[in-house]
């Protein structure tokens, strides 16, 4: 189901305020935390000789004492210097990586039935303990097909990073321990966690829901009253919380922490649902999951929920080699959540009314009349203007008013909270029900729960108030409130890619993401305080439904878990490509999703466990037109008989990844066109032995008579059918052009940035600033810069307007003379981005007041920077900024 907004919202011109030393603002991809760095240590060095080495002043926010990872993370006391002060540790001999410490948002899935879509019925069957359809999931990966065998995930233990389990729940074993379903783990942040104040303790529980659900996917227990299991009930589960109770985020370092706990106590698989955008396989999370997988742990990472901004989106850590980075497909039904109220007419029967969560959420399950601000149930201004003075006090009812399309839901909220109105239900104009939000404007703030109602039970409870009954009603809190699970077959494009999957491949044309699971709809464990169960959407969803799939299927090749390359190209090679659609209710059409969308496609899990023959590596990418050349893949027999396979190929529609333009990216789903990609074989049909391999080579030819400016990406599926009937397949991809010569950054230019917003500067204009330790500025010089591509590394740097006056104390390898170094940045994600600037330097100091320009760096992809033109320089028009006269 596509959740198009995605896309708009994200690309939006962010323009927070900022600290003195300007981290980048953005609205997508990790954040830094100022001043702070994550320091890997050289062999053999501990904290305490770092600590002797490194002269700037610090505090330590973790030790990492793991085998594969030994340094710590540091929080430097002035953030104003930081940058130079770590340039100094990074020079250290006792230091072999330094990189700053970025933050990672929430897990933030989508929920299930909150709003209505266009096209999808919504009250249907309801799902209840006497629902006897099996699981659509299970049954569109076959994984019902190993339940039936017996095939549950027995002796495997998964470790889930997220926000903890809730183990006290009926359907996830009740106890935590040794003999509990969840039987160890270990909570590194503790309730109160916003990102920055660890309290860790040894309790996984889990308080926000969205780790529960991940668990419920993989081990719920059959037993619950919606007889839905999970994916590998057999498997034991080892929790890492990372996230606190709030609505914080996390930190790499804690994440880098969490997977090495877990790889070292034990965990035979790791998945984390977490993620954001990057593109970057370098981003230190990343590294730090690559290493574990490369010691033979099979890490499975959410691909991400961008799926509405185009090509080369992918996520940390799910960037990281040898990881496999999971995409979502949507689950064929669709299942709606609602909550349970219910109303009565003069006291008569109980009538129920299915509602939708909406905000504030506090009911009290108190009934109370019903009162509605109009008896016209066709009025299109319903409490678009202020009650009349004879209103009643509104306090006790629940104050029943309709939906308008012509003023604000604020203006309706405000009439409403004006006559006393705590407890409001909104009714829609037609069957679908749109969740809202009050009390956040000025004058609605006494309202204190919000419910969203169909036009058919709205109008039937205006009708009778029309006609004189008294109408009495009672709403609960959305967490105790009964649950109401609609369902409804998508008979559009049911198991469609999920329109809301990011696409890859990473900058660097690594493969991602691998290959889908369902995560569109999924129903799932909740924590018992928070509902028991839940209908959620994500690549969160997907994730740990190919943890449990690589735990069954090592489970029927023999139990122990099989090395990360061997499951990937099992997974990969008997996956099931799908049909393109356009997400949402767009029907299928006659070719492929591209591999940057679905990978290898749909997991097919009991062919994985039972295919004798399969392909290695799990994708081949080609890479740009400068760096092609033909690549090899290997049929694996491992079966008992000699197979002949015959190799063909099924190419799909190719992407453009730039619009017109040739400069920005296409956002929602690229253009695509016709021409497609040629390949061909050393040997089209092959004899493999019982037990033996085979390379084939393959020569691609890109597809012809496209704009190389616009950076076609094309792919396909390579075919292999054997005489034993299998049917494999794995994804291919290139691009063409090249990526060295790509417009990095097609727009740089100064503005004023103040709280209006930016708009651009006129040459020569001047700026007071405030001088160290000075207040906020009104307004500032800001650099504001959109990313094509992603860059390894950014740099800002002050420079004389014109050569002669100032003396310059640094010569740049970019060509330039530089007053000093304002920011840098390194492996940024594409996108928008503004950088206010106060007049500080990157090393603390402050610039004599003078006319000056701006200068921006930009690294070039597929360059290590030691040319000249590895780099993309542009100058901002010239500037003077002076200080407050005293
Ligand atoms: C359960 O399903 C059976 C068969 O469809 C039906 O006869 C029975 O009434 C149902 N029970 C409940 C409690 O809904
Ligand atoms: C593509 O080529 C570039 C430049 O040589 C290299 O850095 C990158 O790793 C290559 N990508 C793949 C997937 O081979
Ligand atoms: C492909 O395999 C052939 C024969 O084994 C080998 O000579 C060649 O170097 C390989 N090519 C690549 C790109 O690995
Ligand atoms: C290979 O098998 C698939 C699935 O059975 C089939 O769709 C395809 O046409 C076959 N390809 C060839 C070349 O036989
Ligand atoms: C800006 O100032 C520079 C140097 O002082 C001068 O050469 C240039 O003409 C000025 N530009 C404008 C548009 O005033
Ligand atoms: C420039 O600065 C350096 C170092 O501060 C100083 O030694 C030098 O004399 C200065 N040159 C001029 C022309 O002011």
């Amino acid at each position: 189901m596509v959740r198009s907004t995605l896309a708009l919202s994200l690309l939006a011109t962010a323009s927070a305020a900022l600290g003195a030393n300007s981290p980048l603002t953005e609205n997508t991809g990790p954040k830094q935390v100022p001043g702070a760095y994550i320091v890997e240590f050289e062999d053999g060095i501990s904290p305490s000789q770092f600590r002797t080495q490194a002269e700037p002043e610090y505090e330590t926010r973790m030790t990492f004492d793991y085998e594969l990872f030994k340094g710590a993370s540091i929080q430097l006391k002035d953030t104003e210097t930081a940058e130079e002060r770590a340039a100094q540790l990074a020079s250290l001999p006792a230091v072999k990586n330094i990189w700053p410490v970025r933050m990672y948002d929430r897990p933030n899935p989508i929920r299930g039935g909150e709003t209505g879509e266009a096209g999808r019925p919504l009250f249907k069957r309801q799902l209840g303990g006497n629902e006897t359809t099996p699981y659509p999931p299970h049954i569109m990966t076959g994984v019902d097909k190993l339940h039936a065998e017996g095939i549950t995930g027995k002796g495997v233990t998964i470790a889930v990073i997220d926000t903890g389990i809730d183990y006290h729940h009926p359907s996830l074993g009740g106890c935590f321990g040794e003999g509990c379903l969840v039987a160890y783990g270990y909570d590194l942040v503790g309730d109160d966690y916003d990102g920055t104040n660890t309290y860790p303790d040894d309790d996984p529980d889990d308080c926000s829901g969205h780790g529960t659900h991940v668990a419920g996917i993989i081990a719920a227990q059959g037993e619950n009253p919606e007889g839905f299991s999970g994916a590998a009930p057999g498997v034991t589960l080892a929790a890492y919380r990372v996230f606190g109770c709030g609505r914080g985020g996390t930190s790499s370092d804690i994440l880098i922490a969490a997977f090495n706990m877990a790889y070292e106590q034990g965990a035979d698989i790791i998945t984390g649902s977490v993620l954001d955008a990057s593109g970057w396989p370098q981003d230190p999370w990343s590294v730090a999951v690559s290493r574990i997988v490369e010691k033979g742990v099979p890490c499975t990472l959410a691909a991400g929920n961008y799926g509405g901004v185009g090509l080369f989106f992918s996520s940390a850590a799910a960037d990281g080699k040898g990881v496999t980075a999971v995409a979502s497909f949507d689950n064929p039904l669709v299942i709606s959540l609602w909550l349970r109220a219910s109303y009565s007419v003069d006291d008569g029967e109980s009538v129920d009314v299915a509602w939708g969560r909406s905000w504030p959420e506090g009911f009290d399950n108190v009934e109370r009349e019903v009162w509605a601000s109009s008896l016209d149930i066709t009025n299109p201004i319903d409490a678009c203007q202020p009650l009349p003075d004879d209103t009643p006090d509104l306090g006790d009812y629940y104050v029943l008013f309709r939906l308008s399309r012509e003023c604000n839901i604020e203006d309706q909220t405000t009439n409403l909270a004006a006559k006393g109105a705590r407890f409001i239900v909104r009714y829609n104009d037609d069957d679908r029900i749109y969740s809202f939000s009050a009390g956040y404007s000025e004058g609605d703030q006494n309202i204190l729960g919000a419910a969203a109602i169909g036009a058919k039970e709205g109008e039937a409870i205006v009708k009778a108030l029309e006609a004189g009954s008294v109408v009495k009603a009672t709403f609960a809190h959305p967490n105790s409130a009964d649950k109401l699970f609609f369902r409804d077959w998508d008979t559009v494009n049911p198991g469609a890619v999920s329109g809301f999957t990011s696409w890859g491949p990473t900058y660097e044309m690594d493969f991602k993401p691998q290959f889908g699971a369902p995560g569109g709809d999924v129903f799932s464990t909740y924590p018992v305080e928070l509902g028991m169960y839940d209908v959620l959407s994500g690549t969160s969803m997907a994730t740990p439904f190919v943890a449990a799939a690589y735990a069954l299927v090592s489970e029927a090749r023999g139990g122990a878990v099989l090395e990360p390359a061997v499951l990937e190209s099992l997974f990969a090679s008997t996956a099931k490509p799908q049909l393109w659609s356009g997400g949402g209710s767009s029907p299928f059409e006659d070719w492929l999703a591209p591999g940057a969308q679905q990978g290898a496609g749909l997991i097919q899990v009991y062919d994985a466990a039972y295919a004798t023959a399969r392909l290695e590596p799990s994708g081949l990418s080609f890479n740009d037109t400068v760096n092609s050349g033909p690549m090899n893949f290997t049929i694996v027999n491992e079966g008992s008989e000699d197979v002949v396979f015959e190799i063909s190929h099924v190419p799909t529609r190719t992407l453009y990844t730039l619009t017109e333009d040739e400069l920005t990216a296409e956002v929602g789903f690229p253009e695509s066109v016709p021409q497609t990609a040629e390949l061909s074989f050393s040997e089209t049909k092959v004899t493999v032995g019982a037990g033996s391999t085979v390379t084939i080579e393959v020569v691609a030819t890109a597809p012809e008579g496209l704009n190389e400016k616009r950076y076609p990406y094309w792919s396909g599926y390579i075919a292999v059918n054997g005489t034993d009937s299998s049917a494999l397949s794995i994804p291919y991809q290139g691009i063409s052009g090249s990526l060295y010569e790509a417009n990095v950054v097609p727009e740089a230019w100064l503005a004023v940035s103040g709280r209006d917003g930016q708009f651009p500067a006129p040459p020569n204009m001047t700026f007071v600033l405030p001088g160290p330790g000075g207040d906020q500025p009104d307004v500032t010089p800001a650099i504001v810069f959109n990313l094509a591509w992603g860059t390894k590394y950014t740099a800002l740097h002050l420079v004389p307007a014109s050569t002669s006056p100032l003396n310059s104390t640094v010569t740049t390898q970019w060509g330039f003379e530089s007053i000093g170094k304002i920011w840098e940045h390194e492996l940024v994600v594409r996108a928008g981005f503004t950088s206010p600037w106060r007049g500080g330097l990157g090393d603390g100091t402050y610039p004599p007041a003078g006319s000056y320009k701006l200068a921006f760096v930009v690294q070039r992809m597929f360059s290590d920077g030691s040319r000249e033109e590895d780099w993309i320089v542009r100058y901002s028009v010239p500037f003077s900024f002076a200080y407050p006269s005293a």
